[in-house]
């Protein structure tokens, strides 16, 4: 198996007007889980069509390995893809449905029907083997074309597109770790598109951020959550998403209005920045602390293990993920504190927010206080910090944070993401 590099691939399908995706180097590592994530139109899409031969970029190379594949059709590439809906030989078995793709490359029979029972066994379509695929439900459908994309055992990798969209939400579950499990056997390189953070993060070894056709972040899920690289991977990854406020930078003293709530890391030149922090790393205090901002609670949404405070500050709502039973009432007044927060420019992360004072303020500390610290109450699963990946990425040599720029996270260490103000151009 080999990777997949995209050497300054770009497309557009109109003739050079607009990009759907702007031209970037990347490259998928062989047997590793993607998840390429972002909104609607973004290009994902696009970017699987380029990679599997359905469509020919507008600009720069594919290689398979050290094969130049760009021009080569589908068929020549050895990859799977599956559909976001299911498109299947309705008049066909399930079975011989599964079996296609391998008849077609004329494996032996025994080899086929071993295969086929493998796969239907892992997706439970065991009793429906005999079953003419066109008289299954679209999930169920759905699940024979999953099927036929996990069936062959030679392929470069598996392009799963939305594959889940049309199955029933509590079978969701069972698919996507079903097919965790089919790619720790198989050891296939994965893409799985989607736009749901959720799918993203419970699936992925490596989930890729993509906005505006270009790549913003990759990284493990719990880098993303805690240390995004833009301010979109910010608002779109984690729930709620990460709170900004406006704030400015004088002599590396940041000051949200007139209070100064830390210390920029490393040379940020002077002007506006974005605090971003995630409602986990906002702390809740009833007395004045240094630095903190004071703020009016305007609501307290009790959501079982946690509860969500809400406080205005200047004309912002922040909102902070506290402990359940914490007392927090409408009407008080608090101080916050941010454990954990960035400096945005231009949506770009350029620095972390450091505490002011004795600690930090000459130690040339370059993350943010507290980086280190476990489990903040209602953390999601494998976006937590207790997750796996500590600050600066588990063992990527991925810039810590404080190192600014999507440009420095670069993921493969071959190809930075094309991110920036601006879009294209590698590791940018
Ligand atoms: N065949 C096409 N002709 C013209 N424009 C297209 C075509 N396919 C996609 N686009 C445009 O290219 C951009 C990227 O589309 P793409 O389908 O790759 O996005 P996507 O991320 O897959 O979106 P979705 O989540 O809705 O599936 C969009 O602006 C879309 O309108
Ligand atoms: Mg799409």
């Amino acid at each position: 198996m080999a990777d997949i590099r995209l050497e300054g691939v770009g497309h557009s399908y109109d003739g050079g007007r607009t990009w759907a995706l702007r031209p970037m180097t990347w490259t998928w590592r062989s047997s590793r889980a993607y998840a390429l994530l972002g909104p609607s139109g973004c290009g994902k899409t696009t970017l699987l069509n380029i990679i599997s031969g359905l469509i020919t970029p507008t600009e720069g190379r594919v290689l398979l390995g050290d094969r130049d594949v760009t021009g080569v059709p589908t068929a020549g590439r050895n990859i799977a893809q599956v559909f976001q809906f299911p498109v299947l030989y309705g008049d066909m078995t399930v079975y011989d449905n599964l079996a296609f793709p391998l008849r077609n490359r004329k494996y032996p029979r025994d080899e086929i029907d071993r295969r086929v029972r493998q796969v239907s066994e892992l997706l439970g379509l065991d009793a429906h083997l005999r079953t003419r695929s066109r008289r299954l439900d679209p999930g169920r459908q759905q699940i024979v074309c999953l099927g036929r994309g996990l069936v062959r055992p030679d392929v470069a990798a598996v392009l799963l597109d939305e594959p889940l969209t049309v199955v029933d939400p509590a079978l969701k579950w069972t698919l996507r770790s079903k097919l965790k499990e089919i790619h720790r056997d198989t050891g296939h390189t994965l893409i799985y598109v989607t736009h749901d953070q959720t799918e993203a993060l419970t699936f992925a070894d490596e989930v890729v951020v993509l906005k505006d056709g270009a790549i913003v972040q990759a990284g493990e899920p719990g880098e993303l959550f805690l240390s995004p690289a833009h301010e979109f991977v910010g608002h779109f990854i984690g729930s709620p998403g990460m709170n900004v406020l406006p704030a400015s930078v004088r002599d590396g003293v940041v000051r949200v209005g007139e209070v100064a709530v830390g210390r920029a890391t490393g040379d940020l030149p002077p002007g506006p920045v974005n605090v971003g922090v995630r409602p986990e790393f906002v702390r809740v205090g009833a007395a004045p602390s240094l630095p903190g901002i004071e703020a009016r609670v305007t609501a307290v949404d009790r959501m079982g293990p946690y509860e969500l405070v809400r406080a205005r500050v200047h004309d912002r709502d922040v909102l902070a993920k506290v402990e359940s039973g914490s007392g927090h009432r409408p009407g008080e007044v608090v101080y916050l504190g941010f454990d954990r927060a960035y400096l945005f420019r231009d949506s770009v992360r350029r620095a972390a927010l450091a505490r002011l004072g004795p600690g930090t303020a000459g130690g040339g500390a370059d993350r943010p206080p507290d980086a280190g610290r476990t489990g903040p109450p209602g953390a999601p699963g494998t976006a937590g910090p207790g997750g796996a990946a500590g600050p600066g990425g588990a063992g990527h040599g991925r810039g810590g944070p404080g190192e600014a720029g999507p440009g420095s996270t670069g993921s493969t260490g071959s190809a930075g993401p094309a991110a920036g103000p601006g879009g294209g151009g590698s590791g940018a």
